[in-house]
Order: structure tokens, then C-alpha cells, then sequence
């Protein structure tokens, strides 16, 4: 899909090229500890709230929103099958940092500007504690969620989730990260703290007085209504506009995270070095993979070694050339990120090493599959052909749950891209397999509702082998997945992760039934 089309000379603010690349050192998240014990559990308390902090030395400070005072918020270490408690406080003002296109509400007519809910991303938890869109509340109020970490390791995210307004509020700030760790971890040779370190890649755009640019609605002539992808032009890496990070050389794990709206990454190291990837989204992958490049959607997670140590005194920058819109392109592309400085001394042997056979994976072999479902990701033009809105399997977030997988039961998603876009599509509570891609006739769908292939199927990347909750839609492909219902019953929600699609209808509610 096209989005913001030529950016208007009136936005002249632009900052790439202004701001000096890799002055400021990386913020590493601080880690949050429990503020008491409830009935035997620690018990977290994070409010949000509204501050400022410098994202770059020259830089006025920008005003930004944020999980107890920092942005990105700090992080929440878990432990598999060690259950926590989180009061989410929302302390923000009660008028929203960015300007809000009241047309795209969602939550419906007199809802507070400012509304927040917080989603632990990837988390097996109950709807209640989901953190669902419609579950936000006002300023003022707060809402303690209980996650009971029954799954295996991987890298979760929390952020925020409120009906029709996620995308302010991601761009304001609110994101963190969530490590849950297990057994299998602890007995792998990982590189560990200080050598891991989480790493959030955002885009934003400043006005010149520092402040948070966000082109919302009548921006452009072509946009009237919505702007349909936002692309920020300066890359902000753990809260700091491209920063540097001295290194030993010496192994690191690194936990990558694509938190931009609506950016894919194509990451890769100017050294020409590989990462190891060892986890995705859905915790460790099978064995680990040795990539040049990693391609990121929103929302995705990839879980990497980079081994620094035959590059003492270097320079390393972790470049991107993802088109943006994926993959069709047209809009402005970050190149860089930040910069590895393999500058510091060994201060201590590095024992730590790259597994290659981390995990027997029998991803849900065995289980049944009792239904495939194809389901359409596609947009709505006008008629002059601007893009209106996006929907799954055709129909708004409002319309009756029309996916209501049985408990205990395997499905096969078939998720048939209609646009021009690739779309990360993301399900709450279970993770999936990606089985396989492949392409079809798109023309034909669309006049006759008849699938027909154009080509063989593609099997899923080698760093798409473990358990996903991102999976990337590619356009002109059927993109199956299998997914089993074997946690909770309740109504939950897939979405696209871009939030300017996830804003504008591209969420549907499904219900796991008994
Ligand atoms: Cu990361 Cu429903 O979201
Ligand atoms: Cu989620
Ligand atoms: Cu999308």
C-alpha cells in the first residue's frame, strides 16, 4: 500500500543528517524489582506517566510517556512457572501528548483521549489479564494483572494495547521488555549479564523544537482520514537516537526487538560478521542459525549471538535496507542504527558459546488438526483509491466472533494477503508453527473466491523453526500456519502488529471455546 506519499515540504522536520550518529552511549533498561510479596508472590507496580528525557545530545528534551519514568520502561525478569503480579498505574495527564484523530476512535464515541491498557506480548495468561483493547482505563485509574509464566523461555514485550489509540501510545513511549527465563536457558553456556543486553529498535520523527512528530490525520491531501503507515526517519535504540555501545571482544546476546509502528528491519552487521540467532518470538529456536541479515517485522523478536572477538578496535554499525512499506518500498529508509565499539578490554575470559542443537522441537506433533480456515488480510479503498481501512477475514473488530477454535484442538490459519503490503500478523495467548508460503492469483481470488496457486509452496525460514507470535504475511501469498488451543478458554485478539492498521480495523476478536 502507498503511505505517507511525498512527505510535504511544510514537514521540513526532517532530522536525518542533523543529528550526529552514535554520540550517546546505549541506555541499558534498568530491571525492575518487586515492590512487596503477595500471597507469596513478588508483586511489581509500574505507573505511567508523562516526562521528559534526552533521546539525543543535541537534542532539546523530548516529552515522552513512559512505564516508571524511562522510555522504553524498565525491564521485568520472570522465571518459568514462577508466577508475578503487575499493578499497571495510569498517573499520564488527561490530555494526550500527540494529536488524536477522533475519527478513528474505535472505542466509540465519548471515550477519554487519554486511555491505556498494558499487553504482556506473548504471554499464556487468562483474558482478564491479557490486557485486551477494550479493557483500557482513564487517568487515575490502575489494573493489576497476573501472569503465571507457564511457558518456556523467550524474550515478551509488554506495551500498550488500547482500543484504537495504540499507535499514540506505542509512539509516545510505552513499551518495555518482559525476559522470562527457564531451566533449559540456565544450562546453555549464554553470554550473560552484562554481555546480554536488550535491544529496542524504534523510528521517530522530531519537530525541530525535539518534540514527538506524528503525522495523524489531514497531514497530507492524499490522507484525509488516516494515515495508513508511519515511518519515523531517525532510529532510536533503547531511548537514544542512534547510540554507540562499547564492547569487549568477547561474545554477546543480544535480544533484538522491532518495536517501530509500522518499519520492517533488514539488520545486519557492516563488519560482514553473521549472527547467530537462537530464539524468536516463541522462545529458543531448534538449533541456532548463522544469518547475514535478519529481517524483523514489527513486533518480532530474534534472540542473537554476535561474537565480537576477532574484531578488536573495530567499528561496527547495525545497518538496515528494509523498503519501507515492506517490501514494495517508496518511503524513506533508515540506514543505520547504532554503532559496536570493540573497544573495551577483555575484562574476563569468555567461557560462554554459540549452541548449535538447543531444543527438540515436536512442535505440536501428534495433535490433530480438526480445522483450516482461510482468512483474508485486505484493504478498503474509496473511490478515488485511498486506502480507508484494512480487514481480517473481511469484517471490522465489532462484527460477531467468527473464530472460535475449540479447547484442546489444532487449527491450520491460512492467512491470504490481498494487499500489496506484508502484514506481521500476531495472536494473542498461543504461539503458532509457520508450516509454509505460497503464492497465488491474486486477481482471481478477488473475482471468483477461488484459491489458485501460481507456484510450489515455500517452506519457512531457518530462523522461522521454532514457536512464533508474529508471523510475516507476505502480499500474493497464502501464509499457513498451524496453531493449538490448549491453554485457556475465553475471547482473545489477532491483529496485524503496524498499529496504524491494528488502529483502523485490522483486529478481530476469537473466542476459544470448550
Ligand atoms: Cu504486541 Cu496484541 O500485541
Ligand atoms: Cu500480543
Ligand atoms: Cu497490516
Amino acid at each position: 500500500m502507498d503511505s505517507l506519499g511525498s512527505i510535504p515540504s511544510a514537514l521540513a522536520h526532517l532530522q536525518h543528517g542533523k543529528l550526529t550518529p552514535f554520540v550517546d552511549p546505549l541506555p541499558l533498561p534498568t530491571v525492575l524489582q518487586p515492590v512487596k510479596k503477595v500471597e507469596g508472590k513478588p508483586f511489581y507496580r509500574v505507573p505511567m506517566t508523562q516526562f521528559q528525557q534526552q533521546l539525543h545530545r543535541n537534542l532539546p528534551p523530548t516529552t515522552v510517556w513512559g512505564y516508571h519514568g524511562s522510555y522504553p520502561g524498565p525491564t521485568i525478569e520472570a522465571h518459568t512457572n514462577k508466577p508475578i503480579f503487575v499493578e499497571w498505574i495510569n498517573n499520564l495527564p488527561t490530555e494526550h501528548l500527540l494529536p488524536i484523530d477522533h475519527t478513528l476512535s474505535g472505542a466509540g464515541t465519548n471515550v477519554p483521549d487519554v486511555r491505556t491498557v498494558v499487553h504482556l506480548h506473548d504471554a499464556r495468561v487468562t483474558p482478564e489479564n491479557d490486557g485486551l483493547p477494550l479493557d483500557w482505563f482513564p487517568p487515575g485509574h490502575s489494573k493489576t494483572d497476573f501472569y503465571p509464566n507457564i511457558q518456556p523461555a523467550t524474550t515478551l514485550w509488554y506495551h500498550d494495547h488500547a482500543m484504537g489509540i495504540t499507535r499514540l501510545n506505542v509512539y509516545a513511549g510505552l513499551a518495555g521488555f518482559y525476559l522470562l527465563r527457564d531451566e533449559l536457558e540456565d544450562r546453555l553456556h549464554l553470554p550473560r549479564r552484562p554481555f546480554e543486553i536488550p535491544i529496542a529498535l524504534q523510528d521517530r520523527s522530531f519537530n525541530s523544537n525535539g518534540q514527538l512528530f506524528y503525522p495523524n490525520k489531514g497531514v497530507t491531501a492524499k490522507h484525509p482520514v488516516w494515515v495508513p503507515e508511519f515511518f519515523g526517519d531517525v532510529a532510536v535504540v533503547n531511548g537514544k537516537v542512534m547510540p554507540f555501545l562499547e564492547v569487549e571482544p568477547r561474545k554477546y546476546r543480544f535480544r533484538f526487538l522491532n518495536g517501530c509502528n509500522a518499519r520492517f528491519l533488514r539488520l545486519a552487521l557492516s563488519s560482514g560478521q553473521p549472527f547467530y540467532q537462537i530464539g524468536s518470538d516463541g522462545g529458543f529456536l531448534p538449533e541456532s542459525v548463522a544469518l547475514q541479515q535478519i529481517l524483523m517485522g514489527p513486533a518480532e523478536r530474534a534472540d542473537v549471538i554476535i561474537d565480537f572477538s576477532d574484531h578488536k578496535g573495530k567499528m561496527i554499525t547495525l545497518t538496515n535496507d528494509a523498503p519501507a512499506p515492506y517490501p514494495t518500498g517508496g518511503q524513506f529508509v533508515i540506514p543505520k542504527f547504532m554503532q559496536f565499539r570493540v573497544t573495551k578490554p577483555l575484562s574476563s575470559p569468555d567461557t560462554s558459546s554459540v549452541p548449535k542443537r538447543i531444543k527438540g522441537l515436536s512442535l505440536f506433533a501428534g495433535v490433530p488438526v480438526v480445522k483450516v480456515r482461510n482468512l483474508t488480510l485486505n484493504e478498503v479503498l474509496d473511490k478515488n483509491g485511498n486506502p480507508i481501512e484494512l480487514l481480517l477475514d473481511g469484517l471490522p473488530f465489532n462484527a460477531p466472533v467468527t473464530e472460535k477454535p475449540k479447547l484442546g484442538t489444532a487449527e491450520i490459519w491460512s492467512l491470504i494477503n490481498l494487499t500489496g503490503d506484508t502484514h506481521p500478523i500476531h495472536l494473542h495467548l498461543e504461539q503458532v508453527q509457520i508450516l509454509d508460503r505460497q503464492p497465488f492469483d491474486v486477481a482471481a481470488y478477488q473475482s471468483t473466491g477461488k484459491l489458485i496457486f501460481t507456484g510450489p509452496a515455500v517452506p519457512r525460514d531457518a530462523n522461522e523453526a521454532g514457536l512464533k507470535d508474529v508471523v510475516k504475511a507476505m502480499p500474493g501469498e497464502v501464509t499457513r500456519l498451524k496453531v493449538r488451543f490448549n491453554t485457556f478458554t475465553g475471547r482473545y485478539v489477532w491483529h496485524c502488529h503496524i498499529l496504524e492498521h491494528e488502529d483502523n480495523e485490522m483486529m478481530r476478536p476469537y473466542e476459544v471455546i470448550r
